[in-house]
């Protein structure tokens, strides 16, 4: 790869401009910027970015050839010695990894990660066809700006998909692709000026939408949610409040899909109160066990509802692709704000999605996988009734995981941290709270739980949990 870097150079000193490029070159290398094995730009190119000639920059190379700091490959080009005469001081520290920003998955999900898809049933073959397809499209169509709403083919898609899948009937001009479910609530906050503004969140919920709205400044105020789903707390409802952030198909953590009674309650608090409600279906088409709701959106005959669904649990987190639906009257204000500060990303990625969907392997995946977490979690439940203390409460309805419930005061933080430190990706319950005396424990996912290794594993969690 060739290392683009550019030593700065001056006409007005006395010093010649062989020897500043020379003096510059050398000291990145010395210094570890240039690392050993990067490729240095060609004579042709540093002259002509340089505005000197080609012999002078050859000058400045053959210079830290002899000094033994490159070495040339034939006609082939120039690269910082693999070995050099003093070794460079040690690297400026790696690049901080900013404190619970990313989710820490960089070295492949542990066993019971939550919110990743199961990679070894991926249907890759499909996907790569759809990619290839893609490709070969991208190819032809003229390289010119894009609809920052996303690709037209693969919003009819989605809109096609919804109504089928969630009962959501809307238009492609409603709709939005964006980056996952976060780059769509950013959107949301900004088109409807909500940042300062007062939001009801579910307790528990999921941490990531709490940090990010406390990040705009929001009041997040905690709706309690019991067996039916989040209950907007309209006995002490404070004035005020402009929207509320809800996973009515699969509630997270705890996996119930809200009841009718309280969507009809959720929706009628919004147009009483013209109030705004964001719906996160992060993966609400994954739904286990019993009947599979529809969206909320579909029942929002007043245009309150923001549909954000993501592809991050269905295909792949890191294709960081999600959807939007606003209410048809708001379409052309959100039209407005994408198109100048967040337009749809890559059109390669988003062209291989409709062509994996318009193909129709995105119903026959999400088919199979809802089989294949159905007994992944029916093997967990299974080994952790053997393995585990029967006084570990085990809750495993609905969801796309399993909720162990420790005593009372537990520190579930730290033994999910022993647990990980085991290659154990479980993820303690408390941080989902809000109120400090939360119930504690841990939540498993299923998605990567196999049959071979399922035993061993709970194991040994269940040795980090015994006292
Ligand atoms: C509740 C919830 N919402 C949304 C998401 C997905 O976010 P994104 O689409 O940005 O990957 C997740 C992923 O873990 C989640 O658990």
């Amino acid at each position: 790869m060739a290392d683009s870097y550019l030593p700065p150079v001056s006409r007005e000193g006395h010093v010649s401009l062989t020897q500043q490029i020379f003096q510059g070159l050398r000291s990145v290398i010395l210094n570890g910027t240039l690392q050993q094995g990067a490729r240095l730009s060609s004579w042709q190119d540093l002259s002509s970015q340089l505005g000197v000639s080609r012999g002078t920059v050859k000058r400045a190379y053959d210079l830290l050839k002899d000094e033994n700091l490159v070495e040339t490959k034939g006609s082939g080009g120039t690269w910082v010695a693999a070995v050099l005469p003093l070794s460079p001081p040690p690297q400026v520290a790696e690049e901080s990894k900013p404190e619970g920003l990313f989710y820490d998955f960089e070295a492949g999900p542990q066993y019971f990660q939550l919110g990743v898809p199961a990679q070894d049933e991926f249907p890759a073959k499909a996907w790569y066809g759809a990619w290839r397809q893609a490709i070969a499209t991208e190819i032809v169509r003229p390289q010119i700006y894009p609809d920052p709403r996303g690709l037209a083919s693969l919003r009819r898609e989605v809109a096609g998909y919804l109504a089928t899948a969630r009962g959501v009937h809307c238009l492609p001009s409603q709709v939005f692709i964006t980056s996952g479910f976060t780059g769509a609530l950013g959107i949301v906050l900004n088109v409807m000026n909500l940042s300062g503004k007062k939001a009801f969140v579910e307790e528990p919920g999921f941490p990531r939408t709490r940090h990010a709205l406390e990040q705009a400044g929001i009041e997040t105020i905690p709706a309690p949610v019991d067996d039916r789903g989040m209950r907007i707390p309209v006995e002490e409802l404070q004035a005020g409040v402009d929207f509320a952030i809800v996973t009515p198909g699969q509630q997270a953590p705890l996996g119930m899909t809200l009841s009718p009674a309280r969507r009809q309650a959720l929706l009628k608090w919004a147009d009483d109160s013209d109030a705004w409600i964001i719906e996160d279906d992060y993966a609400g088409e994954l739904q286990l066990s019993g009947h599979v709701s529809q969206a909320l959106a579909a029942d929002d005959a007043s245009g309150r509802v923001f549909h954000i669904g993501s592809f991050s649990k269905t295909l792949n987190p890191g294709l960081r692709l999600g959807f939007l639906v606003v209410p048809r009257t708001l379409a052309e204000k959100f039209t407005a704000f994408v198109g100048h500060l967040a337009p749809a990303g890559s059109v390669v990625a988003q062209q291989a999605v409709q062509n994996f969907m318009s193909g129709g392997h995105f119903f026959r995946h999400l088919r199979r996988m809802k089989a294949v977490y159905a007994d992944r979690k029916t093997v967990l439940v299974e080994t952790l009734r053997r393995e585990l203390h029967p006084a570990i409460r085990c809750e495993f309805d609905g969801a796309l995981s399993v909720r162990l419930f420790l005593p009372p005061g537990t520190d579930d933080v730290s033994i999910a941290g022993v647990a990980r430190a085991n290659d154990l990706g479980v993820l303690p319950l408390s941080p989902w709270y809000q109120r400090k005396d939360s119930p504690r424990g841990l939540l498993l996912g299923i998605a990567n739980v196999r049959r071979r290794d399922v035993a061993s594993r709970c194991k040994a969690l269940s040795q980090i949990l015994s006292p």
